[in-house]
């Protein structure tokens, strides 16, 4: 692994906006650990930015796995940057969701982040960069209250965090994107998807790469004065209404 770059660890790395956020840093100049729980994908994808040149290792754990993600953190050199992207999203009624759909949603989307963040930032140089993906959805939406409550959470953490490591020039920041192009989406049936591209004013969902670009904003040398904050990439969804 090269030692004289940066680097940086992105989260369910493997698939969607965590793939192209993987290929987005190490075309900025990062050495890339890609982590994801699933070996075949990920290899297979790794392997495939390495042709290009790119740089970029891939790590197999299961993020809920307290130990495990411990033990990988030591593993590595110190990050520069961090991506905590890894989330699972899934539709239930309001008046069906249990209590184990809670604790799965913020077992990943918001515990297993947090577990991480402490890891790696014990560790990280001054002037570091962490960038959690949120949702836009943390701010409403109907079907799914427990993926809501748990990205609600990831914003709240986002702001403990920032306050905690600005002494060390540390910024931490969170992504809200709107409906995005990726595998995550078959969780919705075709009738869902097509009511929620109906509120989009853009009219169309995003691309995973749209992501990958706000990422790299918020970890570049260059944004030094940004922090604690939510960055809406959503083709105006967070706006409110249709349009109408
Ligand atoms: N796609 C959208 O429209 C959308 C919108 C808002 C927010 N988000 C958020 O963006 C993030 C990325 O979503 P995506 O759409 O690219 O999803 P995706 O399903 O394409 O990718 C998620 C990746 O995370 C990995 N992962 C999940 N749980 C893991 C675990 N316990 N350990 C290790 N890896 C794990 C999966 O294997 C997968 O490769 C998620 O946090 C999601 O909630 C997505």
């Amino acid at each position: 692994m090269s030692t004289s770059k940066p680097m940086a660890l992105v989260t369910g790395g493997a698939s969607g906006m965590g793939l192209a956020t993987v290929e987005r840093l190490a075309r900025d100049g990062f050495s890339v650990a890609m982590v994801d729980r699933v070996r075949e994908l990920a290899e297979r994808e790794a392997g495939r930015l390495r042709e290009w040149g790119l740089d970029v290792q891939v790590r197999v754990v299961d993020l809920t796995d307290e130990a495990a993600v411990r033990a990988m953190v030591q593993a590595l050199p110190p990050l520069t940057a961090l991506v905590n992207n890894a989330g699972v999203f899934d539709e239930r009624k309001f008046t069906e969701v249990s209590s184990d759909d809670f604790r799965r949603a913020y077992e990943i989307n918001l515990i297993a982040a947090a577990t991480l963040t402490q890891e790696v930032a014990s560790r990280m140089p001054d002037g570091g960069r962490i960038v959690n993906i949120a949702s836009r959805a943390y701010l409403g939406a109907r079907n799914h209250p427990h993926y809501v409550a748990s990205k609600a959470a990831i914003v709240g953490y986002t702001r403990a965090c920032a306050m905690e490591l600005a002494p060390r020039g540390i910024l931490v920041n969170a992504i809200a994107p709107g409906l995005i192009e990726t595998p995550l989406l078959r969780a919705l049936t075709p009738e869902r998807l097509a009511a929620q591209l109906a509120l989009q004013p853009t009219g169309k969902a995003g691309r995973p790469e749209d992501i990958a670009q706000a990422v790299s904003f918020l970890v570049s040398p260059q944004t030094g004065f940004i922090t604690g904050q939510v960055l809406f990439v959503d083709g105006g969804k967070s706006l409110g209404g249709s349009g109408a």
